[in-house]
């Protein structure tokens, strides 16, 4: 299999960790130890993954980190109140709330308690909104860690139509407000599809760029893309294996029959994941700074 258009995710996110390592260093230079705090409800075991990955990720940059872990009946008011105690605590610059979170738990209300100055997903409204206006306050992790994909391998969006197949607010919303604001690495011509789309083949087909965020196992096939297409796979999705585990990782894009055929492809896993990490590293360290008065770099 010839491998020359996989995008390394990897290695973009060890590029990233390289320079957020940096600002580390700085930031302790001048008295400030940048600390993330990490709330998981119940044992979910793929969040359990996830926040384990984000504690070595913050160890190996000499962020500090905590993990505070609730009984997966904790209550909404619990939560809040932890959170707002999270709030504040000077030490702590940067919040996260791992989701999803059990059904007693409104996931929207505990992200609006969040202090916005120390929301490193930026899924506060407040900030949300400062990204919509072009004036980000931090960067949402994924769709930022797809941009620096296509920085680092200079695909250039400019002008390009750039499809998404997906419209959460974690990820397809808020891509599709980074790649369409006015500015070097967007200035894209965005179109958002998502379950209600019809004739999706003949809109992602048009796609330059393909930014595939669906949840959905393999779906995009060969036949829904053009041959000179960027596809970014977001999907991670576990299907039934006959391994050690029982299942492995498959993104949202038929990967093996499509990557023959297009121009470029992030793979899964190894692709957009391991991006989201290091954005999030980036995002504490920027929180941390900003809280102290001083210049983010990498925003
Ligand atoms: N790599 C990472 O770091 C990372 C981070 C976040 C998420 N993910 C992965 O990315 C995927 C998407 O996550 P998410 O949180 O955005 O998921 P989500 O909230 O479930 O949203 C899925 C989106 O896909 C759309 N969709 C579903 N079926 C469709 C269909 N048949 N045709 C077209 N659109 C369809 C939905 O449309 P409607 O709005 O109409 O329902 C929705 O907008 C998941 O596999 C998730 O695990 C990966």
């Amino acid at each position: 299999m010839n491998e020359d258009n996989i995008l390394n995710g990897k290695k973009v996110a060890q590029s990233v960790k390289d320079r957020v390592k940096i600002q580390v260093d700085k930031l302790k230079e001048k008295g400030v130890n940048p600390q993330l705090t990490v709330v998981l409800v119940g044992k979910d075991p793929a969040s359990q993954v996830y926040v384990r990955m984000k504690g070595k990720a913050c160890e190996k940059l000499g962020i500090l980190s905590n993990t505070i872990l609730l009984d997966k009946n904790a209550s909404e008011d619990e939560l809040l109140s932890l959170i707002h105690k999270l709030n504040n605590d000077v030490n702590v610059h940067g919040i996260l709330v791992q989701l999803p979170l059990p059904k007693q738990i409104n996931d929207q209300k505990v992200i609006e308690y969040i202090n916005p100055q120390k929301d490193v997903d930026c899924f506060h409204p407040h900030n949300v909104g400062l990204l919509v206006n072009g004036s980000p306050y931090v960067l949402p992790c994924t769709p930022a860690g797809v941009v620096e994909i296509l920085k680092y391998y200079k695909i250039d969006t400019e002008g390009k139509h750039v499809v998404i197949v997906g419209r959460s607010n974690i990820v397809g919303k808020p891509a599709a407000n980074l790649l369409m604001q006015k500015n070097r690495f967007a200035n894209a011509t965005v179109t958002v599809a998502h379950s209600r789309t019809k004739d999706l083949p003949s809109i992602t087909k048009q796609a330059d760029i393909l930014i595939a965020a669906i949840g959905m196992p393999q779906f995009i096939k060969k036949d829904m893309v053009k041959a000179d297409c960027t596809v970014i796979d977001v999907g991670t999705n576990r299907i039934d294996a006959d391994n050690e585990k029982g299942y492995r990782l498959v993104g949202d894009v038929d990967f093996d029959n499509v990557q023959p055929f297009v121009e470029k492809i992030t793979p899964v896993p190894g692709g957009v994941g391991p991006m989201t990490i290091a954005m999030l590293m980036q995002n504490t360290v920027t929180v941390a700074a900003r809280q102290n008065g001083l210049e983010p770099e990498g925003v």
